[in-house]
């Protein structure tokens, strides 16, 4: 089965705390494991970046049901590829938790995600690539 790597953003629609952040990740992980899906989910703000991948037909599986979540809205599809290799191999859900310190720190990243909105990404997909991959060695919890 071809390997795809999607990407969408979104916005929470209640308050993440760390610890429903957590729980939520739990569950990802442990769903995630059993689907041979590996990704990556960035939260900054209110505002959700995550990268899927996997055997092309459990991805897009998993991203219909993740879509219809209620904890969040306004689900934008950033891309969505056929890929050779993992980006994320090493991570059933990677996490990472986006502040102002940590914007600072990363290069060409000052003004990206200030004010996070869906749309901005729409025609910004290696940008966004290039976020995630940033973070892939950051894992916050
Ligand atoms: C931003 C966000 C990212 C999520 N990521 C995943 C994920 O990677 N894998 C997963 O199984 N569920 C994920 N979920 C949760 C799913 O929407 C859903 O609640 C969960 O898969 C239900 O699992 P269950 O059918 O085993 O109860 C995510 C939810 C949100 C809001």
């Amino acid at each position: 089965m071809a390997l795809e790597c999607l990407v969408y953003v979104s916005l929470a629609t209640i308050e993440m705390s760390d610890d429903h952040l957590r729980e939520m990740l739990r569950k990802a992980r442990e769903n995630n494991t059993k689907l041979d899906i590996t990704g990556m989910l960035l939260f900054r703000d209110g505002f959700f970046m995550q990268a899927l991948e996997g055997p092309k037909d459990k991805v897009d599986a998993l991203y219909e049901k993740i879509a219809k979540d209620s904890r969040h809205k306004d689900l934008i599809l950033v891309y969505n590829k056929a890929i050779a290799n993992r980006s994320f191999a090493d991570w059933t859900m990677g996490f990472n938790k986006i502040d102002d310190k940590t914007l600072e720190c990363i290069d060409g990243f000052c003004d990206f995600m200030q004010k996070p909105t869906p749309d901005f990404f729409m025609t910004r997909a290696s940008e966004a690539e290039a976020l995630l991959n940033e973070f892939k060695h950051q894992i916050f919890f």
